[in-house]
């Protein structure tokens, strides 16, 4: 009998390997407590939340939290079914309205996650015979759903619009092309260079579709993201989120203009063949969407926070994923894996949680601790935070 657990012996070694050294095991933190947005109880100690998705800081909003609990008193658990049959609710509908209203967009169709929008939307708008051109730093859910659908894949370099162009060029004529991008790559924080890429795709006769996931909410002026930001949203055929970052719970959706859209619903197998969303989850999502459609002032001080994040770490040393601020993440760029446990470590003992990223999630095989801020950290956080990356640096000798 052939182990079809062999493939995994690198990744186990590894792991062994980390936790000999008699470090934390970092990917097996548990949140004792969550008292906020912005901080939690991890081994009974109050620890400042650096590591988490929640950038508009709308897990604990009073009025997410009302909804959720008005849904299920009214409608129950769960629906126990795909929104083909019996799991479609009139909260299905609002969240999709409440999207529609979000983007300005005539179509929105929900996911259980945005994993499963990325899934769903890419396998089946491009199949076999079609042409998919991306960033080779896209996320996981992006190149699974290329897989899935059987295009044909053509990467290209990190934000480089020549490769692209040169890419597409090399497509033969007549056939399907789409362009997948991702608003911020959410490994090192730097956004893409939509006004042109949009442009050259568009020149080439190709569909573009934009993860959104790290800027909705935060990033142009209506929070829609880096093409609104970039002024081309009107460019971009499909935008992908999700509900698990910003919105502060858990689902994934695609917004389009496209005029035959809603025909996904009947051919996308990750929409039909899954249940639907719980009715308490698409009701604090759509409270959560409604609120950050009037969010400016929160924009406005997670920037600062970002920018006086970025500039703290910068002036203590700190190698750091971007020259400036460009989204809500900033990637501290550590020398190797055992040097980023230790330092993870260390700052999660000064009481802070930031997220330690490895190869193969990270690009170039670097390893990085993941900064992403929320609009609800104080600037006291913030100047705690740059204290305890101060002592932990030194301490693990990172920083001099
Ligand atoms: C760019 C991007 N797209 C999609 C997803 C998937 O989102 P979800 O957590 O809703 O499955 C993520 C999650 O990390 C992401 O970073």
């Amino acid at each position: 009998m052939i182990d079809l657990f062999a493939k995994f012996d690198d990744v186990i070694a590894m792991r062994e390997g980390l936790l000999a050294s008699g470090v934390t095991d970092p990917f097996n933190l548990v949140m004792e407590r969550v008292e906020s947005p912005t901080v939690a109880i991890c081994n009974g100690k109050r620890t400042i939340l650096l590591g988490t998705y929640n950038y508009m800081g709308m897990t604990f909003d009073p009025d997410v939290i009302a909804a959720g609990k008005k849904a299920l008193d009214e409608f129950g658990s769960g629906t126990t079914g795909s929104r083909v049959l019996n799991g479609t609710y009139g909260g299905h509908k609002a969240v999709e309205q409440a999207l529609k209203d979000f983007y300005a967009m005539d179509h929105a169709m929900v996911f259980s996650t945005g994993y499963q929008a990325n899934l769903g939307v890419i396998s089946t708008i491009a199949g076999k015979e079609d042409y998919i051109v991306l960033d080779i730093d896209s996320h996981a859910s992006i190149y699974d759903g290329c897989a899935m659908g059987n295009a044909q894949i053509v990467p290209f370099r990190h934000n480089d619009i020549e490769a692209l162009e040169k890419r597409l060029k090399r497509i033969p004529e007549g056939a399907g092309k789409l362009v997948v991008l991702e608003g911020v790559y959410s490994m090192m924080g730097d956004i893409a260079p939509l006004k042109e890429m949009v442009a050259v795709s568009k020149a080439n006769g190709a569909m573009v579709l934009v993860d959104e996931a790290h800027s909705m909410g935060f990033i142009g002026e209506h929070g829609r993201g880096v093409a609104e930001a970039q002024g081309v949203i009107d460019d971009v055929d499909f935008i992908i989120g999700t509900f698990s970052k910003s919105v502060g719970t858990v689902g994934g959706f695609c917004v389009s203009n496209h005029p035959k859209f809603e025909i996904l619903r009947l051919v996308c197998r990750p929409y039909v063949f899954t249940a639907s969303l719980p009715p308490s989850v698409v009701a604090t999502a759509t409270t959560s969407i409604r609120k950050l459609m009037d969010s400016a002032d929160k924009r406005a001080h997670l920037w600062e926070n970002s920018k006086r994040l970025h500039g703290g770490l910068r002036q203590l040393g700190f190698m750091l994923g971007t020259d400036e601020p460009q989204s809500a993440i900033i990637a501290v760029i550590m020398p190797d894996l055992e040097k980023g446990a230790a330092m993870w470590e260390a700052l999660l003992n000064e009481g802070l949680y930031v997220n330690l990223a490895r190869p193969p999630a990270t690009p170039a095989g670097m390893t990085l601790l993941r900064c992403s801020l929320c609009a609800l950290h104080t600037e006291e956080q913030v100047g705690e935070i740059l204290g305890m990356f101060a002592a932990a640096g030194r301490a693990t000798g990172c920083i001099s």
